[in-house]
């Protein structure tokens, strides 16, 4: 039912956070749900695409229709995403963690009676979006998300540079709206055509917008 501009369009989506583990039974994670990602994933195979959802350790319920990929880090999420290309759209909705822990331990940390906690050395992930903005297998159309609580167009305008996407989705997620974790967005589209601010929306009618956005840009 309803108009198929994606079909037999390939589509890789990621969502939800990442865990960094610090030693087998710790990590270090952030505050996403996958809301935002997986309704947008649903969206997109609604319009016919074949969508490949690479997500990080979520609890909410896999969309309808798409092929689910779970992983836990950054860097396992990177290579997921590789090991999809090549694909006509890609778009990085998940709230990858920056850092990871340096050394994670192959064994539970013990504490030690007596001894002051053990530093936590911290080293730089990969960036995902990034890296398929400057792939050589580089999706046709390349979507990123930018999550700020400050100067959320100047900020998406540098990021799509850098980045190398075609299109930023940016979000002030201040706690005071509730956005991470919550079923309601607003979002600004920032690409080379400039700003578009869109109302306060829920996630899901976010998801259906961005996916015809998403389809008449790959179309145009
Ligand atoms: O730089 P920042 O984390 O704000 O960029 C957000 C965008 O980059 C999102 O689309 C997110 O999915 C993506 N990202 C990524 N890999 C990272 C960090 C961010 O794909 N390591």
């Amino acid at each position: 039912t309803g108009p198929k501009p994606l079909l037999g369009r390939k589509v890789i989506v990621t969502s939800g956070p990442t865990h960094e583990p610090i030693d087998p039974v710790r990590y270090i994670a952030n505050r996403s749900s996958g809301k935002q990602g997986h309704a947008i994933a649903a969206a997109l195979a609604k319009l016919g695409a074949d969508v490949m959802l690479i997500s990080g350790p979520v609890t909410i319920a896999d969309p309808a229709g798409v092929t689910v990929l779970r992983v836990e880090s950054a860097r396992d999420m990177l290579a997921a995403v590789e090991a999809q290309l090549p694909a006509d759209i890609a778009v990085m909705v998940a709230a990858v963690a920056d850092w990871r822990v340096a050394a994670s331990a192959d064994q539970k940390i013990k504490k030690q009676p007596g001894e002051a906690p053990a530093p936590l050395a911290l080293t730089e992930n990969p960036d995902i979006l990034k890296t398929v903005g400057h792939h050589a297998q580089r999706p046709r159309l390349v979507v990123g998300f930018a999550a700020e609580t400050e100067n959320v167009e100047t900020n998406g305008r540098a990021k799509l540079e850098r980045k190398g996407a075609d299109m930023i989705v940016a979000n002030d997620v201040s706690p005071e709206n509730g956005v991470m974790g919550g079923d309601r967005n607003r979002v600004n589209i920032i690409s080379a055509d400039g700003i578009d601010v869109w109302p306060d929306l829920a996630k899901d009618d976010v998801a259906e917008r961005l996916a015809a956005l998403i389809a008449a840009r790959f179309a145009g």
